[in-house]
């Protein structure tokens, strides 16, 4: 009888692939797959660690599976991705009847490891080694993916996906866990990207996102000493029939090249549409984080985005409340979204990471309710700027790629009748939602806008092939 997996993952689009590739292994190995962790002879976590609060939800979604695990002893629960690099043998301490841990570059061990716990070896874990625990390439060698392993059930449309062509970074921020969990900075070889792109668009994609930590740092040598850069990949990417639709996050402000923007402006199939963290506004907080770059010098970045291709949209991440944060600090970075007018923001509290080089020489100074406070007036400042910014798109029409049924359509379970409210992203990433036909979903449509919000456009569609009827709204 073959055994029942069951996954969660968090975090970043690289969990997203992580699990993808692990489940279409796991698959190809007899697993079947369940949404449930109860009949589940395996249960993995696929973890993060970017934020404390991100690694407290999985010891406390282990704390729900430990009685799970007392009543059938013989299920197997694997803690998978950054945590179980980043925690290693204190998952085992704090979670004890954990049986795997396995670090994000080991994933390609998991069918081995889950067969020797079956064959009563006891729990297992493998981790890919320290940045200082050997030379480069020996670190790098333990942090290597497993790509082009894909299972579409994974994804959460069919005709999206994502594409690693890069893992590790190497710029080590200082508050950021991600080059200890991720390891060295690595392009994958442009061959097999192609060869994987070529295979995702064969099977029904539509729209592909490629992804890095630093994705504009893409860099890969050739043994002829040739270099390929990202704007040499969205070339050749391009040129794959069938593909509608090229995006790449995320993007290092410094590295952001003007042969990479003139790439993107020529190329019509790549996103007018940039993912830029700026992190602060301030030149005291980026050097206490280590970004390499001045506020000044983004502008700067900003301008030259500007000035080849005017109507981009850019989207931009901050923390707020970083060791040592002023009251003036913090207003810099107010000034600087007033400023940049991005189409919208993530904005992260600070939260120390253990390893780091920012815990390591700064204090956790800013109080909880400050950074509470900072969060909210940023997110304030930043959904106003969304919401003008929409008000100005009134009227005009988009290209929509259909995604599926609203969040809201589908707690409504309002989709038994033809028309539901139905949500898409336009060219530039911003998200758009309508009365339309299911049978919509993965298609591309016109859409008007008539109304919007910080988050949303809202619009009617203007040509519906697969719907013969009346679109009025009520
Ligand atoms: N605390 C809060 N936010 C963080 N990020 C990275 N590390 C931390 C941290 N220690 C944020 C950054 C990054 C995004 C993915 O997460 O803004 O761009
Ligand atoms: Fe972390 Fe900085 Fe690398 Fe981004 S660039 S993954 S924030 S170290």
């Amino acid at each position: 009888m073959s055994q029942k997996l069951y996954i969660q993952t968090v975090g970043c689009q690289m969990n997203v692939l992580d699990s993808e590739m692990v489940v279409a292994d796991l698959r190809a190995r007899g697993f079947e797959l369940t949404d449930r962790p109860g009949p589940a002879d395996v249960i993995l976590l696929n973890t993060c660690s970017v934020r404390a609060h991100a690694e407290e939800k999985v010891y406390s979604n282990l704390g729900r599976l430990r009685q799970m695990k007392l009543e059938r002893p013989d299920k197997i629960i694997g803690v998978i991705g950054c945590m179980a690099q980043h925690h290693q043998m204190g998952v085992f301490q704090r979670a004890p009847y954990v049986d795997l841990v396995v670090g994000p570059g080991q994933l390609r061990q998991l069918p081995a490891l889950i067969e020797k716990i079956r064959a009563g070896e006891g729990r297992q874990m493998e981790v890919g080694l320290g940045r200082k625990e050997g030379s480069r390439a020996a670190v790098a060698r333990s942090h290597e993916t497993f790509d082009p392993l894909r299972d579409p059930q994974m994804r959460p449309n069919p005709f999206q996906a994502y594409l690693r062509i890069q893992i590790g970074c190497d710029k080590f921020c200082t508050y950021c866990i991600v080059p200890s969990v991720r390891g060295p900075e690595q392009g994958r070889p442009p061959e097999q990207i192609l060869a994987e792109a070529r295979r995702l668009v064969e099977t029904g994609v539509v729209e592909i996102t490629l992804v890095g930590q630093t994705v504009n740092s893409y860099r890969y040598r050739h043994g002829d000493g040739r270099q390929t850069r990202l704007a040499d990949l969205l070339l050749s990417l391009s040129k794959i029939e069938g593909l509608r639709r090229l995006k790449f996050v995320t993007n290092f402000p410094k590295d952001m090249t003007d042969d990479l923007l003139a790439a993107v402006r020529d190329i019509d199939l790549v996103s007018p549409y940039l993912h830029v963290p700026a992190q602060s506004g301030s030149d005291a907080a980026l050097k206490r984080m280590k970004r390499l770059y001045t506020v000044a010098q983004y502008r700067e970045m900003m301008e030259r985005i500007w000035a080849t291709v005017p109507d981009y949209a850019v989207s931009s991440d901050f923390i707020v409340g970083f060791s040592g944060e002023t009251k003036d600090d913090f207003d810099k970075t107010c000034e600087l979204v007033r400023w940049a007018r991005f189409k919208n923001s993530f904005i992260f509290k600070y939260s120390v990471r253990e390893g780091t080089k920012g815990a390591e020489r700064y204090a956790d100074d800013v109080p909880d309710d400050v950074k509470r406070r900072r969060n909210h007036e940023l997110l304030d400042i930043q959904s106003e700027i969304s919401y003008q910014d929409h008000q100005k798109l009134i009227g005009r029409s988009f290209e929509v790629l259909v995604e599926g049924p609203s969040k809201s359509a589908v707690k409504r379970d309002q989709d038994e009748g033809p028309l539901v409210q139905l949500t898409g992203r336009t060219h530039h990433d911003r998200i758009v939602c309508f009365p339309g036909d299911k049978r919509l979903v993965g298609q591309f449509v016109d859409v008007t806008i008539f109304d919007c919000t910080a988050n949303a456009l809202m619009g009617e569609v203007i040509t519906q092939p697969a719907f013969h009827g009346s679109l009025v709204r009520k």
